[in-house]
């Protein structure tokens, strides 16, 4: 854990719990957990980005199965099998890019149905172990990662990055600044252009307050100083995470990063990308297959409920954007550093996902 920040997510109490999320909605201004008691509560919850990063969405969802599971009316082995399959269903709606969501959801489903319990408070029961263990798992997968991606920085690099792949992102140390968290424990001087990361600005409220409160140096810019910074030869790399790796390496995260990572080619400056086994789906051979969310329109033109728009005027909301394979210099994972060839790398780093 990152001294001095709050734990993303908590479970109180055993089967007959809650889910407690940090609001990051509220963030920076004010730390306060919403509690969560019904999977309804939790897939709301996940919707409007109370929790949000692709690790940590998982693992919320992996508790929003607990939470179902526990009020459901179904009796016996079978009923129970399809009381969690319509869950699971119901739980992955909330958002459709990080595959993490669909992961961990399916994870406790095969759980329940693999221990053939017949009661709901048993099933809830084996729910809670299994999201128990996807949170200490996936808290392991960032401290690897952390590792992995440490050796590529130097002392005074400067890292660009774009909306928040940190510790609020995840159950751990989070996937692209966990290696700037490693390397700066290990005493090498770093600095981070923080992207603000427009519309809900994850940059701006949450990288820059996890790394102020870490104490890792770092200046804020608006999304569109990328370019003139990487003209100036003030970034020697980009640094992002990811909410969905198609079997090709091409790559879905927050919206803006294919343009980063565009620009970066063009400056002649390596991309790298940190993300868990989780986050890599090898049922989709192509990014042009992964399912781009689109979220409401006021986050544009009212951000915060403050109107900038005119009345009635229209906006185009898609929450990822596709990053191209051929842009990304490496994955950092924790199953180690991936390098193209992408589609035999990450088939042999994933061979077994599940475990
Ligand atoms: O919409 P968000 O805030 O959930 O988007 C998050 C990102 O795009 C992150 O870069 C990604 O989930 C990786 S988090 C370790």
């Amino acid at each position: 854990m990152i001294p001095r920040l709050p734990p993303v997510l908590i479970w109180r109490g055993g089967s007959g719990g809650a889910l407690c999320l940090l609001d990051q909605t509220l963030l920076p201004h004010r730390v306060r957990y919403c509690v969560c008691r019904t999977a309804e509560d939790a897939r709301e919850a996940i919707r409007r980005l109370a929790v949000r990063g692709a690790p940590a969405i998982g693992c919320a969802a992996a508790y929003a199965m607990v939470l179902g599971l526990r009020r459901s009316k179904a009796h016996g082995r079978d009923g129970l099998r399809r009381a969690a399959e319509t869950l699971s269903a119901r739980v992955r709606s909330s958002r459709p890019t990080a595959v993490n969501l669909g992961w961990a959801v399916e994870r406790v489903r095969a759980a329940v149905s693999r221990s053939g319990t017949g009661t709901a408070a048993a099933a809830a029961a084996v729910a809670l172990r299994e999201a128990h263990a996807i949170m200490q798992e996936e808290r392991a997968r960032c401290e690897a990662i952390g590792r992995a991606g440490a050796r590529l920085l130097r002392n005074g690099s400067n890292v660009l990055t774009h909306c928040n792949a940190g510790a609020l992102a995840t159950p751990g140390l989070g996937t692209a600044l966990a290696p700037i968290y490693l390397a700066a424990r290990r005493g090498r001087r770093l600095h981070v252009w923080v992207d603000e990361t427009r519309p809900v600005l994850q940059g701006a409220r949450l990288t820059m307050w996890e790394l102020m409160r870490a104490r890792v140096p770092a200046t804020l810019v608006t999304d569109s100083m990328a370019a003139c910074l990487m003209r100036a030869g003030r970034v020697d790399l980009v640094l992002v995470g990811a909410d969905r790796i198609a079997a090709n390496g091409d790559t879905a995260n927050k919206i803006g990063t294919y343009g980063v990572a565009l620009l970066a080619r063009a400056h002649g400056i390596p991309v790298y990308v940190a993300a868990p086994a989780s986050t890599f789906d090898l049922a989709i051979p192509a990014g042009n297959r992964i399912p781009i969310e689109e979220r409401p329109e006021n986050e544009i033109t009212a951000p915060g409920g403050h109107r900038w728009a005119p009345a009635g005027a229209r906006a185009f909301n898609p929450a990822f954007d596709v990053t191209p394979a051929n842009l990304i210099t490496a994955f950092i994972t924790d199953r180690g550093i991936l390098f193209p060839p992408y589609p035999t790398s990450i088939r042999n780093a994933l061979k077994n996902k599940t475990g």
